[in-house]
């Protein structure tokens, strides 16, 4: 053989080694694996490790989903204290959402005293009721509590004393 066919030739055997090494590599893992595999998909072990480990970090959850107990994210601040709340912070967590101007859903705006005149008349028995329990009113839905069934009713009336005193000067 002249010494370009016969650098060829041991070029190419190298190649064809090496191939043949990586194709018998394989096939061994493989053979291995499947082994192993088929002990392991048995014991409870590993499958409680696997359900671990592929575990989902997290979920989607809606406020108030039962299934998952996620509260309103305004939960939090009153659950981190186990004080009651006061008028002002029921107010800023809860009553301003719809009370703020310009008022949702007809609620009367805070500090409006046009608009809080004739529910003050009313006197304070009923407003601490509807405050308490909800109703639905002329111009809309007020929620029981506001919607903070979890405040004691201390609290809800002690924001609403501080909505009146607003527009009661
Ligand atoms: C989801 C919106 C919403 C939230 C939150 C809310 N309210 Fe209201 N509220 C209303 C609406 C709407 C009305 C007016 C309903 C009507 O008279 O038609 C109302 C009316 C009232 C009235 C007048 C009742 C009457 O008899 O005229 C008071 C007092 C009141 N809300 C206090 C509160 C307090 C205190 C909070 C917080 C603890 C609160 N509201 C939270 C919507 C809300």
């Amino acid at each position: 053989m002249s010494t370009r066919n016969q650098r060829f030739y041991d070029g190419f055997m190298l190649i064809l080694g090496v191939f043949v090494g990586v194709l018998a590599g394989i096939v061994f893992m493989k053979a291995f694996s499947a082994g192993a595999g088929a002990e392991r998909f048995d014991d409870p072990d590993f499958i409680g490790a696997t359900d671990e480990r592929i575990r989902p970090i997290g979920r989607v959850a809606l406020i108030g989903d039962p299934d998952v107990g996620v509260r309103p994210v305004v939960h939090t601040v009153a659950d981190s204290v186990s004080a009651p709340m006061s008028g002002p912070q029921v107010y800023n967590e809860n009553c301003y959402l719809c009370h703020a101007a310009p008022g949702v859903g007809g609620a009367p705006v805070f500090g409006d005293a046009q608009a809080w005149a004739p529910r003050i008349a009313q006197g304070q028995d009923i407003l601490t009721e509807r405050v308490i329990n909800g109703y639905q009113g002329e111009l809309g839905v007020m929620p029981p509590k506001g919607g903070r069934t979890d405040l004691s009713d201390e609290e809800i009336l002690e924001a609403l004393a501080f909505m009146l005193d607003e527009v009661q000067l």
